[in-house]
């Protein structure tokens, strides 16, 4: 028998989590709750239920990966290691076991492609793979990153969008890839089309003209 309260401390986390992703604070704005944080819940624990993994360890560890980045922009650069340090406080003040409380800090930790801190665990590699298949399953999000956020023009912010769905892509597990090979398929094909687009796609036909009604725009 449990000896503490799990759907409780989860509601609490999830509660915290989606204030913090509303709050003015945030630079991601809110649609990072949406179309990232829930999304990643979902992946994390597809996969989960197929490994047999920790659900609890996967739904507060995909909760929490990016919360500390969400909090302060200031603690993007390290968000891993910010996130890691908050968790351990939050799960701590709701009496969550404390070896359950390592597991989702070793998740959390081992998130980010970039830093290349290996994932080791199951429940680990199950939330590197859910964080980057969520990159690819929210495409429209990843355009507002590159054209709302970093404000590229259209074919650098393809090209910048395209390798970085490559690198989530080969961060995901065979059974992620196989979970959203279609999504990925079909982002590759819009970035591509985006990448090799040129001057001489510009119709040259006879009719063209200067006031046709394309012009005044
Ligand atoms: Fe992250
Ligand atoms: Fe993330």
């Amino acid at each position: 028998m449990r000896d503490y309260d799990y759907i409780k401390i989860r509601n609490e986390v999830r509660k915290k989590v989606e204030e913090t992703c509303h709050s003015r604070n945030n630079k991601f704005k809110s649609s990072v709750w949406q179309y990232h944080i829930i999304p990643v819940v979902n992946h994390s624990l597809k996969l989960g239920k197929k490994f047999k993994a920790d659900l609890e360890v996967l739904e507060l560890a995909a909760l929490l990966h990016d919360y500390a980045g969400l909090k302060n922009k200031n603690f993007y650069k390290n968000h891993h290691l910010h996130s890691v340090r908050l968790a351990d406080k939050i799960l701590t003040n709701f009496s969550f076991p404390k070896s359950k409380i390592a597991q989702v800090k070793q998740c959390i930790n081992s998130h980010r492609g970039s830093v290349r801190i290996k994932p080791k665990t199951l429940e680990a590699k199950i939330i590197a793979s859910a964080d980057a298949m969520a990159h690819i399953t929210n495409l429209a999000d990843m355009f507002y990153l590159s054209f709302g956020v970093h404000q590229y023009e259209t074919k650098k912010g393809a090209v910048w969008l395209k390798n970085k769905l490559q690198r989530s892509w080969s961060k995901i597990m065979p059974e992620g890839r196989k979970m959203i090979k279609e999504d990925y398929r079909i982002a590759m094909k819009i970035l591509n089309k985006a990448e090799k687009a040129c001057s001489s796609d510009v119709p040259q036909s006879e009719s063209w003209s200067a006031d046709s009604s394309f012009a005044g725009h």
